[in-house]
């Protein structure tokens, strides 16, 4: 086996499917509809195109036996599927048996199951279904939910398409962009295959990782509101406190104004950030807040320093919360266009997006908190009707996890409508799945049961289902759970 690239493990199934696509006249390109999936196919596209292979992308929701029939349906001689594909690998390869299309999957979802496989060119590689062309961490035993993401499996694949020895690494910077924004970072930290393409994007100087404070907004957000809207360590008389976080600023006697405008974080030099930091703690610590969660009041960023200081683009996590926001409501090429290098119009139209996404979250969240969870045996839930968006409501499900009312050792399930079916998302926490909750099962097998079906990570997971099946569902899960956790 080779041991070249940013993924050894992977390198060979890279090789092989660089091949494949280098065969290719032009390429149609499918990607999934969120921050990951958007990274994932501005690396492939960068690649394909440097490597002189014309290419067309689309975006989905969602991949199911319909949408692939559309894209056979588009003649492509050859689909690259990035951060979806490996979960459909059953209906891929039937299409790929009929001769509708060659396919190459750069991936990191649960593998459909071998035996849901008609096709002659499927095998079986540890329970995963598994052809010739296909990148997914899980299939060299490496896990897809924290150590490789599906831009990351399509940086591997992007390597392994470059010209000139290291061409490519620039991309580190979205690959990482995508891994911060499926939630990669373990205690904040990317670890595993995440952190050789840290390490690759450091090299290529497009990448800084550093320890600062680990709060959301500090490339973008005056400093008062950056403190205020920080909840994920709530510090009494600052985190929804708009007074109480101006007049702890307005105390530390800095000076944190410039033209009468209070200033970011980005903005301030490494002894103001001290200072306001050393006091941040010292203030949690006083209040009563428990010391490790003192602790996750700092962590690891990651920077993309060839952008500029003070947008969100600078930021990792603020960059892919910023693709969110597009990919989410149907408008993925902005998102694209933003990956590409386009900082006109397109990044001004993400910037609305942005605050649109983040009013919905924020109403999401308020509405779990007003209707409150319902608990069954082995999880808890709550059915968002028309109230919350279907492509947001598992990101609403998954903050909602811990906060009051909502218990963090359960799996919670969310319902929302969706063209008349009902989505289903589903997320846990670490220590649920060191427990044995494997929701991309439970997904699977609950939305079978009632004739749908679903996939995705261990600790994050979604389905489809026909409306009026919740209830049904419901109890499928919590049997599903139940047999794992025993
Ligand atoms: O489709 P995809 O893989 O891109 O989505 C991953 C989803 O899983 C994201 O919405 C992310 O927030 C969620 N996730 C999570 N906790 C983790 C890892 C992923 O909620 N530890
Ligand atoms: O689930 P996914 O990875 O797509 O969600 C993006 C993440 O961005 C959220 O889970 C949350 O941690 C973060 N976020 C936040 N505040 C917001 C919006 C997003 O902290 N208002
Ligand atoms: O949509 P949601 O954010 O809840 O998705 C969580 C994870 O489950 C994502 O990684 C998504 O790609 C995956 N998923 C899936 N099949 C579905 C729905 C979601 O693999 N039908
Ligand atoms: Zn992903």
């Amino acid at each position: 086996m080779s041991t070249s690239g940013p993924v050894p493990a992977l390198a060979d199934r890279a090789t092989a499917s660089a091949d494949r696509l280098r065969a290719a006249d032009r390429v149609l390109l499918a990607s999934h509809i969120d921050a990951d999936g958007l990274t994932s196919a501005a690396i492939a596209t960068t690649a394909l195109s440097r490597a002189g292979i014309p290419v067309e992308t689309v975006f989905k929701k969602q991949l199911d036996p319909t949408e692939i029939a559309s894209i056979a349906a588009r003649e492509y001689e050859t689909v690259l599927f990035t951060d979806f594909g490996s979960g459909q690998l059953d209906v891929i390869s039937d299409h790929v048996a009929a001769g509708d299309f060659e396919a190459v999957v750069a991936d990191h979802h649960q593998p459909s199951a071998p035996a849901d496989c008609n096709a002659d060119a499927v095998v079986d590689t540890d329970g995963y279904a598994d052809f010739d062309y296909h990148c997914n961490p899980l299939l060299v035993g490496l896990d897809g939910a924290s150590e490789l993401s599906g831009a990351g499996a399509a940086y591997v694949l992007a390597r392994a398409l470059e010209p000139d020895d290291g061409d490519n690494r620039d991309l580190a910077a979205l690959a990482v962009v995508g891994a911060v924004g499926d939630m990669q970072a373990v205690g904040g930290e990317l670890v595993g295959a995440n952190e050789g393409i840290v390490e690759e994007g450091i090299a290529a100087d497009v990448l800084e990782e550093g320890t600062d404070l680990s709060l959301y907004g500090k490339q973008t957000r005056p400093l008062p509101k950056l403190l205020e809207y920080a909840t994920e360590v709530p510090i009494p008389g600052i985190s929804n406190d708009q007074a109480g976080a101006t007049k702890f600023l307005e105390d530390l006697g800095l000076d944190l104004k410039r033209h009468g405008e209070w200033r970011t974080w980005a903005d301030l030099s490494d002894d103001e950030r001290q200072t306001v930091a050393s006091a941040l703690v010292q203030r949690a610590v006083t209040r009563g807040v428990p010391a490790d969660k003192i602790q996750s009041l700092v962590g690891t960023t990651y920077t993309l320093t060839t952008e500029p200081t003070g947008t969100e683009l600078r930021d990792a996590s603020e960059f892919s919360t910023l693709l969110n926001a597009t990919a989410r409501y149907e408008r993925a090429d902005v998102g694209l266009a933003v990956c590409l290098g386009d900082r006109q119009a397109p990044l001004e139209q993400a910037r609305k997006l942005l605050a649109n996404h983040r009013r919905n979250l924020s109403e999401g969240l308020d509405l779990v908190k007003e209707r409150g969870v319902t608990r069954s045996e082995q999880v808890q839930y709550f059915d968002a009707g028309t109230a919350i968006r279907e492509t947001i409501v598992g990101i609403v499900a998954g903050m909602a996890l811990g906060t009051d009312g909502v218990d963090s050792d359960r799996p919670i399930i969310a319902f929302a409508d969706a063209d008349g079916e009902t989505k289903v998302s589903s997320r846990a926490t670490g220590p649920l799945v060191g427990r044995g909750v494997d929701l991309s099962v439970v997904m699977r097998e609950a939305a079978q049961a009632v004739g749908g079906d679903g996939g995705g990570h261990d600790i994050a997971a979604g389905a489809t289902i026909p409306a009026g099946e919740e209830d049904a569902f419901v109890e499928a899960a919590d049997d599903v759970v139940a047999r794992q956790l025993d």
